[in-house]
């Protein structure tokens, strides 16, 4: 009679069941939790909200669960939507193909999360319950649409005390691959790039406007390549010399401008043809290019065969260019809560800013989500 009356009441209160005096329910006693999933590959009209994903369970010692506070989306994010690097985050998933549920879905999408500690794995010492922490979740994993999320503890760190959760989940995945691509692959820190000469490719976007911020933080002298309406951003962010892509040749543009010791490119395509030829012969001087082909020859070619033409034109191209006394190198981004930890120093000693918006309490804001996933889709086709 008790639990029809409760049931009930759960029904008026829209499905909620009512406290119950004298017990506890922790929110880790619940089963199911709202999240933004998909259930097949294809356009927005896949994009399911749902109440009833199946609530994430730590697995390994080192594993924490993130109550999200707030989450974003990148183009990784809608390019994922359509299947986009199924093959190799598939085979990361599951290599041995051993679990019993062969097959990705339902599946959420991004990586970006700001939020709060709920429960340590037990070989987590360095953070504790009700921990406030941002990260960025690999593409492989279940991402952070989502009500809660599973991360290792190595890949999270403590949100920068000057930003709110919104703000902070715009920046971990562009940070890290900015980080990945100058640090990690391109060797400079704040030790080696002062007076630098840094050219940056596609410099208005979320991975551009850090890395404009990152090494002008570290000292370097840097170009910024954008569209005219960003050019006054660009100079608030530190750029020194800022070039319109679509006012005229941009090639002969930059060859007016002396030699680089190291350029990013977020644009790809036809700029590597020539990019490579703005930097100092014989000086260690590196291109580092975030456009590659990896996951999309998996996707073409399978596993074995995607691997190898991957192999074959990296190889290639790095030995091509080596014999004219360059660098040439792929990277890609990298969860590494060490990393995010100096992205925060960075942060809340003001030497970084934060640009974008993020998508906030995905339970409370279900619709609000999926508009952002057309808005954002809609800005890019713009791009
Ligand atoms: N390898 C990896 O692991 C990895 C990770 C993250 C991102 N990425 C890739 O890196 C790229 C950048 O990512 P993002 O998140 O920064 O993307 P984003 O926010 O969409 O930014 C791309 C920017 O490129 C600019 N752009 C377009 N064509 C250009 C051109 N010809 N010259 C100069 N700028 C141009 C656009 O600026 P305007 O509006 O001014 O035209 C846009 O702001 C994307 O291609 C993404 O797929 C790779």
């Amino acid at each position: 009679m008790l639990a029809r009356r409760a049931l009930r009441c759960a029904a008026r209160r829209g499905g909620q069941r009512p406290p119950v005096r004298g017990l506890r329910v922790s929110p880790r006693a619940r089963s199911a939790m709202p999240s933004w999933v998909i259930d097949r590959y294809g356009r927005n009209e896949v994009l399911r909200f749902t109440r009833d994903m199946v609530f994430p369970a730590i697995q390994y010692p080192n594993e924490v669960i993130v109550k999200v506070h707030a989450a974003s989306l990148n183009p990784i994010d809608l390019s994922m939507r359509s299947g986009y690097g199924a093959t190799a985050l598939n085979m990361k998933r599951d290599p041995l193909k051993i679990k019993s549920l062969d097959t990705e879905f339902p599946l959420t999408l991004g990586r970006d999360v700001s939020g709060v500690i709920m429960e340590c794995g037990l070989s987590v010492s360095y953070f504790k319950p009700g921990d406030e922490v941002w990260g960025a979740i690999p593409p492989w994993k279940q991402g952070t649409l989502s009500e809660f999320v599973v991360a290792s503890a190595n890949e999270v760190s403590f949100k920068p005390k000057c930003l709110s959760h919104v703000e902070a989940a715009s920046l971990p995945y562009v940070g890290l691959t900015a980080w990945s691509a100058i640090n990690n692959v391109g060797g400079l820190n704040q030790s080696n790039c002062s007076g630098k000469r840094v050219l940056i490719l596609g410099a208005s976007g979320g991975v551009g406007t850090f890395a404009v911020q990152l090494v002008k933080a570290w000292g370097a002298h840097v170009t910024a390549v954008c569209s005219h309406d960003a050019s006054t951003l660009m100079k608030k962010l530190g750029a020194d010399d800022v070039i319109d892509y679509k006012s005229g040749n941009l090639e002969q543009q930059l060859k007016t401008l002396p030699s680089f010791d190291f350029i990013l490119d977020n644009v790809g395509g036809s700029t590597e043809k020539w990019a490579l030829d703005l930097l100092k012969k014989w000086s260690g001087a590196t291109y580092v290019t975030l456009v590659t082909p990896f996951l999309i020859n998996m996707d073409k070619l399978g596993v074995a065969d995607g691997m190898l033409r991957t192999g074959v034109t990296i190889g290639s191209k790095t030995m091509k260019h080596l014999l004219k006394g360059v660098h040439y190198r792929w990277a890609f981004f990298m969860p590494s809560g060490p990393s995010l930890d100096e992205i925060a120093q960075l942060v809340d000693s003001g030497k970084a800013r934060v640009l974008s918006c993020a998508i906030k309490s995905i339970s409370k804001h279900g619709e609000k989500a999926k508009t952002l996933v057309l808005h954002a889709e809609q800005s890019l086709k713009r791009s």
